[in-house]
């Protein structure tokens, strides 16, 4: 089937199988492989992705149920994303890595629809996100300094 999907600001039309997975997709269809693969259980995480603006699970929606619609990915260019990044490196809120895209998207979720994340909403919102290395402090303490910095309270260039 033919579909027809916005990801990152760009449009692609595609002949895909109709059971075709919207990760799978962005990864071998698009080459987009900055978000990843880390379960088969639709638990980790690691595969999260905006879809008009709301965070989906993309290895749990196909590609065909994305059609006509707008994804955001990792790669995106936004500027919020580029701030969560670095926030994510200057509180070291990785380590191997794996699960860190689908906690960027999901910080980048957060950070769009509350206008004051505590910590208490950082973590019910990071509940569908799962990390093997780092025990989640140094997550919650990257969204909360990329909150700071989203809201002004931190020169973006520190
Ligand atoms: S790959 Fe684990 S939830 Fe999607
Ligand atoms: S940094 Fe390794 S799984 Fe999260």
């Amino acid at each position: 089937m033919m579909v027809n999907i916005n990801v990152n600001g760009r449009e692609y039309k595609k002949d895909i199988e109709p059971r075709m997975l919207l990760v799978s997709f962005l990864r071998d269809e698009l080459n987009l492989t900055g978000t990843h693969i880390g379960c088969d259980t639709s638990n980790c995480g690691a595969c999260t992705v905006l879809m008009d603006g709301k965070s989906v699970k993309s290895c749990t929606v196909l590609a065909a149920q994305a059609n006509n619609h707008e994804i955001t990915t990792i790669e995106s260019s936004d500027p919020k994303l580029d701030v969560i990044k670095q926030s994510f490196v200057e509180e070291n809120g990785l380590q191997c890595g794996f699960c860190t895209p689908g906690m960027i998207m999901q910080t980048f979720y957060i950070l769009e629809n509350s206008e004051d994340a505590d910590e208490e909403y950082i973590k019910k919102n990071l509940r569908g996100n799962l990390c093997r290395c780092t025990g989640y402090k140094s997550i919650i303490d990257s969204v909360k300094k990329a909150e700071e910095k989203v809201k002004g309270e931190i020169n973006v260039s520190k």
